[in-house]
């Protein structure tokens, strides 16, 4: 088959009429598909069912150091807790509190206390100054773009290249403008892209020149154990590399359990250096009496250690890479020979972006939605919703069933086929 782009306009316009019909009749089928949100399927849930079961009276929910789970105490969570993701993430337990069940809550509340009360090296606190700005790369996390949007702070988009942010862009805006306070990164299989930062890209990170002295990178690892096989992509460690360095206080380092015991119901952690965690505690003692400790010590003696949850983590695996298999497949047979998109090929995480021919995401994702097929929005996984060539699309394979994934994915092909040939043809 030739290229859209190598075709005649009597050839496009056969084309046309036979996918046209083909939309036509995957409309008639009346499907209620959602490929929406990165959420685990029924069978990663199952994978941790005896977790609900592990804790089954008071006695259990002693620790060996006799800490009454059921009762207040331990701010920044069980010992043993932050002893496990430490040896996980290779950080200080010491350095690490662990919330409520999601990081994204811990990102919103400590964006929210810069804002409030300033961080350490602020002048004020962030809500005082006129201009707060976030650089923001992109695609990304739709989520990390509200809470800018909620919190007043300006967004700069920066663009994502296969080794992370652009790093010149972000070296030059950071040293420029002291009003750039932060910067969102997902470091590990990143959403949408499922791209992992270069070890240049976390080593520049590291040594990050700012005019601002309260600047502050945002560091998500949600995917650090997410990977689909054993050859999943390797991560630098940014804690290790800037832990008593002058520039210690940049990082506020996210991760949690949602992905891997259950979202919504995970644990979920901050890292950071002692004296950021100085002025947190201080504000954190006035939010609560401390976290969910029984949930904790579940994870505890469900996973027992960081190997534990390496183990779980290839179940996951199992589960999801036929799912992104097929949809790699299908995209492959049915989008590749006409050459009006391009995606990525993750190794791990919960997503594939998908770039359709510019200027015909928002048809693209209209035609699916009116077929049945709920995808994330269209733009929204640039800043303020404005993808600026209306091309990306975020597929998340890991919900539906396998059957109705690769159905879903079809129709998203279709879509992506009429969107580009009924903007060049009408
Ligand atoms: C990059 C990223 N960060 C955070 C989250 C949400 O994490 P949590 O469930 O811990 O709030 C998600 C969920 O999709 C995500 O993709």
């Amino acid at each position: 088959m030739k290229k859209y782009s190598e075709m005649t306009k009597k050839e496009l316009l056969s084309e046309r009429e036979s996918v046209l019909k083909e939309y036509e009749r995957l409309k008639a089928q009346n499907y209620n598909l959602d490929m929406s949100r990165g959420k685990p399927s029924m069978d990663q849930l199952g994978l941790t069912e005896s977790l609900l079961h592990i804790l089954t009276n008071g006695a259990d929910c002693k620790t060996e150091d006799g800490i009454d789970c059921r009762n207040y105490g331990q701010l920044f969570g069980l010992k043993e807790a932050r002893e496990l993701f430490s040896d996980l993430l290779e950080i200080p337990a010491d350095n690490i509190i662990l919330g409520g069940n999601s990081s994204l809550n811990m990102m919103y509340d400590t964006v929210a206390r810069a804002m409030l009360y300033g961080v350490p090296g602020s002048d004020k606190p962030w809500c005082k100054l006129d201009h707060v700005k976030f650089l923001c790369p992109s695609p990304g996390y739709d989520r990390h773009f509200h809470i800018c949007e909620s919190l007043g702070i300006e967004m700069i988009p920066v663009d994502m290249t296969p080794t992370g942010p652009d790093m010149d862009a972000v070296e030059r805006l950071a040293s420029e403008d002291e009003s750039i306070k932060g910067i969102w990164c997902v470091p590990k299989y990143s959403n949408p892209q499922g791209i992992t930062y270069s070890d240049e890209t976390v080593r520049r990170f590291a040594a990050l020149k700012c005019k601002a002295k309260d600047f502050r990178i945002f560091w998500d690892n949600a995917y650090a154990v997410h990977d689909l096989d054993d050859n999943g992509d390797i991560l630098l460690n940014i804690f290790a590399l800037m832990h008593g360095t002058e520039y210690e206080d940049r990082l506020y380092y996210f991760f949690s359990t949602s992905k891997i015991s259950f979202p919504g119901s995970g644990v979920a952690l901050l890292a950071l250096s002692d004296r950021n965690l100085e002025a947190t505690k201080k504000i954190i003692e006035a939010q609560t009496i401390g976290p969910d400790k029984i949930n904790q010590l579940r994870h505890v003696k469900y996973f027992t250690n960081a190997e534990g949850i390496i183990d779980h983590m290839r179940l996951h695996g199992m589960v999801l890479k036929p799912k992104f298999d097929a949809v790699l497949h299908t995209l492959k047979t049915e989008l590749a020979p006409t050459g009006i998109a391009e995606w990525t090929e993750p190794k791990g995480g919960y997503f594939i972006s998908l770039d359709v021919a510019d200027g015909t995401a928002k048809e693209t994702y209209r035609l699916a939605s009116e077929a049945g097929v709920k995808m994330t929005k269209a733009g929204a996984t640039f800043p303020y919703g404005k993808d600026p060539r209306d091309r990306n699309l975020r597929l998340a394979p890991s919900f539906p069933p396998l059957e109705e994934l690769s159905l879903a994915i079809h129709v998203i092909c279709v879509c992506a086929k009429l969107a580009y040939l009924n903007k060049t043809l009408l």
